[in-house]
């Protein structure tokens, strides 16, 4: 664990997760200090890949001096579809919470299919055979391999209308197709970066990404968490939708130039 205080605004607590698309060395970038001792209460980002138990981890920084950017409502309310969803209703597909894989009968009275079905939090690695669900059929054998599937099996399904996205050139094996897709950060309501979302297939374009940023400002607005991540898709018939929020310290960057926005989100922060 690395405790560093960033150009002496803020601290970041981080670990190196592996994964290229998450981590970021802040010592070779900015001027950071290693104080050994914290005075007082300073503000603290996260950036040691999934947080297990938010609350717990709250708590045990607190206790070092460190407050985290986001409280532990905070925290639910970006990463947790079941909380965000009441608040982005209208721009963002239509989507019902269980708390147990529901019958067929059930899905087939609120969707057609396909349907979209992923856990509370995520989808199990972007695999479409377990997100993708076509018919009775596929319901019968994903249900299956949701219990059994270590990432999807303790988190709360979630089924949602399929909405065709509007695709993008090339594919990462194994992974639903990509689509016009962004991620954005935002940094109490204010847009601090944003990219493309599937940056794994050569860059994209779109000529009228403004209204999209609009659509994800709106969520961020509502959402009112102080560090958050919004992502938003271009639907087929052309309208701009939220796919999805989270905690943006627990966020991958994408295709965000992550200097650039850790000196956004530097500039936001009064020293
Ligand atoms: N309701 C939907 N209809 C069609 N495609 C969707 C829908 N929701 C998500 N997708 C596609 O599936 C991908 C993964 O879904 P997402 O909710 O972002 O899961 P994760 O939390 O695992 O990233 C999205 O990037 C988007 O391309
Ligand atoms: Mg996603």
């Amino acid at each position: 664990m690395n405790v560093a205080r960033i150009e002496r605004k803020f601290f970041v607590v981080s670990d190196e997760v592996g994964v290229s698309a998450y981590d970021f060395n802040f010592d070779l970038h900015f001027a950071c200090d290693h104080p050994y001792r914290i005075e007082g209460e300073s503000l603290c980002i996260l950036r040691v890949g999934p947080i297990e138990d938010y609350a717990v981890e709250f708590k045990e920084k607190l206790e070092m001096g460190l407050r985290l950017v986001n409280s532990p409502d905070e925290h639910s309310r970006a990463s947790e579809l079941e909380h965000w969803y009441p608040y982005l209703e209208d721009l963002t597909p239509r989507t019902r919470i269980f708390d147990k894989l529901p019958r067929v009968e059930e899905i087939e009275s609120y969707f057609q299919w396909p349907i979209f079905m992923k856990g509370s939090r995520q989808t199990s690695k972007h695999n479409p055979d377990l997100s993708i669900i076509q018919s009775r059929e596929h319901y019968a054998l994903a249900s299956e391999r949701y219990r059994n599937d270590p990432i999807l099996h303790w988190q709360k399904p979630v089924i949602r209308e399929f909405v065709p996205l509007m695709p993008v050139a090339g594919s990462v094996p194994g992974k639903i197709n990509p689509s016009l897709e962004y991620r954005s950060f935002w940094w109490h309501g204010k847009c601090v970066g944003w990219g493309r979302y599937w940056y794994q297939v050569s860059p994209y374009h779109c000529v009228d990404l403004e209204a999209g940023l609009a659509v994800a400002k709106r969520a961020a607005e509502r959402l009112k968490v102080p560090f958050l991540v919004v992502d938003f898709a271009k639907t087929l018939d052309g309208r701009w939708i939220v796919i999805e929020c989270n905690d943006a310290q627990e966020s991958g960057y994408a295709g965000i130039p992550r200097q650039a926005l850790w000196q956004q989100v530097l500039t936001q922060v009064d020293a």
